[in-house]
């Protein structure tokens, strides 16, 4: 098998030439495992003692840990741009996320990250969370590009009913109900009553396990956790007085739940790490983990989850919505266990796969994000200088940040600063447990991956070094009375002042940054595709498709014609509803 690999591999370069030989002599196998509105402050990692998570930390420990990575801020922005390369107000979805039964998705002509790496010759596979469309087949992922997706398609469900609610259109006091999860189109009512997170896990190894060797692997791990399921507030946990004893020194139940669901996802991590290494695939392995957006301390979907020490959450551009927290682990970097502190953006995640897989990223085409591969795998300096955070034309506000990620230029704020506060407390009280270093040491990541650096183990002492380093200083205002929102502009130093306390707009020596940034954002602003969020369709009632969200839509991608099917006929009361499923699917 090795054998053919090689020569497979000698023919390819030297009918492209142009294969980085330092890569690897094989593509590597590339694995993104992705949390959902997690926070800064919900990994041990960031300094935090009241979430274990030692399998993702030592992830990072061994890997590199990437201090500015910026994601978007929120679901649907950021997994359109993590699958495109492109900032989303070129793809019109830089607004609020796709609802379950809205008529919106990722343009069909814009190609996902699955698409390019299958081209390469890679076999993909997404389980869990979508949410980038399935109003019409056309839209759902194993028509984008993924051999196989086993999961869901809006934005979360429940933990054990697989079920997601949305307003009807004609009635906001009530319901479309629905149940979402599927294995490619076809529905998977059996599996209802399982834990979500011990269930796409179990779904990820069968698909390490049946992976064919000729081929490399492309595995997306979408987690529902830390996200609220069900109606928005569940946060499901699989033995709730287990949960109680195992963290009673946390005081807020709802932040207990939290903490065992993402310590219960940090074990699928390790289950995902342990298995590749089994199977002798981490070898030649890239495993990234990281979350969407930042957390959903109150509000709409809280979770309890922390950003602390920055300002804002989830839905704002401030640190809290979008300084990503991101690990990254591959036998085939050159430099390990090492905090890059160069600017990256989820957009650069698809070149940078790209290149590592072998490809040439011109062929990408015009995508914003750029190749990251040196400066992630041997420290170098970036080219990355500016990151466009997003235009949310939608809601009215936008974010650019400069000057190699010091300066953030704020333009208008989402509903009038809505969640631009400081949120939650530090979690590094003496209530708390301390660090465990030992339960790092011992995670199956750990030792999955100190088989592979013999010579040179991870050591506790590093592990200390490493984790001071990324601990950021308590930077929080002692007095926030006068806090202020960015409705006019606001521009931030974000390494004086990482936690966006004072707002140096006015100060005379600032305005050629700030004339700078501003013809910068115009400049993207002239390119913005507009976001084109719509009412959920009438149609797509999951009555209709037995209590199932069911594509609703029939699209015609050379015509652009996107009709209603049978669903039209449910209008008549004659025709019985189930009847039609297998025509749409
Ligand atoms: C509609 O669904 C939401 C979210 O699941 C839930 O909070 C709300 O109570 C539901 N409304 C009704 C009338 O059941
Ligand atoms: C959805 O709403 C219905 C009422 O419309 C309610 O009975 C049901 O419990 C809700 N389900 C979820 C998952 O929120
Ligand atoms: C739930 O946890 C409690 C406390 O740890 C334990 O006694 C009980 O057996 C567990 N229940 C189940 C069904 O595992
Ligand atoms: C990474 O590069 C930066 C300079 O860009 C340097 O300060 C730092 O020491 C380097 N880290 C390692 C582990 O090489
Ligand atoms: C930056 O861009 C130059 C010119 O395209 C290229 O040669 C260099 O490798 C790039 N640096 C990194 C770290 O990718
Ligand atoms: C906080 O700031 C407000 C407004 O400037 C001031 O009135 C108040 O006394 C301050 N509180 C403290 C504790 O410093
Ligand atoms: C800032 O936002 C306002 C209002 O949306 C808009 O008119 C203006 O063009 C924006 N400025 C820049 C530099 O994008
Ligand atoms: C309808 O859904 C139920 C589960 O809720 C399932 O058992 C049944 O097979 C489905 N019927 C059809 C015709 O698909
Ligand atoms: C669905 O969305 C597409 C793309 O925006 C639009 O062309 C089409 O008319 C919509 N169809 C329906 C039935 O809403």
């Amino acid at each position: 098998m090795c054998y053919l690999k090689t020569v497979l591999f000698v023919l390819i370069i030297q009918s492209t030439g142009n294969i980085s030989q330092e890569i690897s002599d094989e593509q590597p196998n590339i694995i993104v495992i992705l949390a959902d509105d997690l926070g800064w402050n919900d990994f041990g990692i960031h300094g935090s003692n009241q979430i274990p998570t030692p399998n993702i930390d030592a992830l990072g420990y061994n890997g590199v840990i990437l201090d500015k990575f910026y994601t978007q801020q929120t679901c649907t922005p950021s997994r359109a741009a993590l699958l495109t390369g492109k900032y989303p107000m070129r793809l019109g979805l830089q607004g609020t996320p796709i609802d379950a039964g809205e008529n919106r998705s990722l343009p069909l002509d814009t190609p996902t990250m699955a698409e390019q790496l299958r081209e390469l010759g890679y076999s993909t596979h997404l389980v869990g969370k979508w949410h980038l469309g399935a109003a019409c087949k056309e839209h759902t992922p194993t028509k984008r590009g993924f051999d196989t997706h086993f999961g869901y398609w809006s934005g979360y469900v429940g933990y054990y009913s697989y079920e997601i609610n949305v307003t009807r259109p004609d009635d906001k006091t009530k319901n479309f109900t629905g149940f979402d999860l599927h294995n490619a189109l076809k529905p998977e009512w059996g599996h209802q009553g399982q834990y979500a997170t011990e269930l796409f896990t179990k779904k990820s190894l069968e698909v390490i396990d049946n992976h064919d060797e000729t081929k490399p692997l492309f595995l997306m791990l979408s987690h529902l956790a830390g996200h609220t399921g069900h109606d928005g507030t569940e946060l499901g946990v699989p033995n709730q007085s287990r949960t109680d004893e195992k963290y009673s020194y946390i005081k807020h139940g709802g932040r207990r739940n939290l903490a065992d669901l993402v310590n219960i996802m940090d074990w699928s991590v390790g289950e995902v790490v342990k298995k590749l290494s089994d199977r002798g695939m981490l070898e030649n392995s890239i495993v990234l983990f990281f979350s969407d957006n930042g957390a959903q301390t109150e509000g709409m979907f809280q979770s309890f989850a922390s950003s602390w020490p920055f300002r804002g959450l989830k839905f704002t551009l401030f640190e809290g919505g979008v300084r990503g927290t991101g690990v990254m682990y591959s036998p085939l970097f050159k430099k390990q266990s090492y905090v890059n502190r160069q600017l990256i953006h989820i957009t650069d995640l698809l070149p940078t796969f790209y290149r590592a897989a072998g490809g040439n990223v011109e062929d990408l085409g015009n995508i914003d994000g750029i190749d990251q591969w040196d400066v992630i795998s041997k420290n170098k300096t970036t080219n990355r200088s500016t990151i466009l955070i997003n235009i949310d034309d939608w809601n009215g506000y936008s974010g650019i940040l400069g000057y190699e990620g010091r300066y953030k230029l704020l333009n208008g704020s989402f509903k009038d600063g809505l969640y631009n506060d400081y949120y939650s407390e530090s979690y590094r009280g003496s209530e708390n447990p301390p660090y465990d270093i030992s339960s790092v040491m011992k995670s199956n990541v750990n030792i999955a991956i100190q088989k592979l650096r013999e010579n040179n183990p991870l050591l506790p002492a590093k592990v200390k070094e490493l984790r001071k380093q990324v601990t950021l200083n308590p930077c929080r205002p002692k007095n926030t009375t006068e806090l202020f929102t960015c409705d006019e502009m606001c521009l931030f130093d974000i390494y004086k002042d990482p936690c966006e306390t004072t707002n140096i707009i006015k100060e005379p020596s600032n305005q050629r940054i700030v004339q700078n940034l501003e013809e910068k954002l115009d400049k993207y602003l002239s390119k913005i595709v507009p976001a084109e969020n719509k009412k959920v369709d009438i149609l797509s009632d999951p009555k209709n498709f037995n209590n199932t969200w069911t594509p609703w839509l029939i699209c015609d991608q050379k015509t652009q014609v996107y009709k209603y099917g049978w669903a039209e006929f449910y209008r008549n009361p004659f025709i019985k509803p189930l009847k039609c499923i297998s025509f749409y699917l």
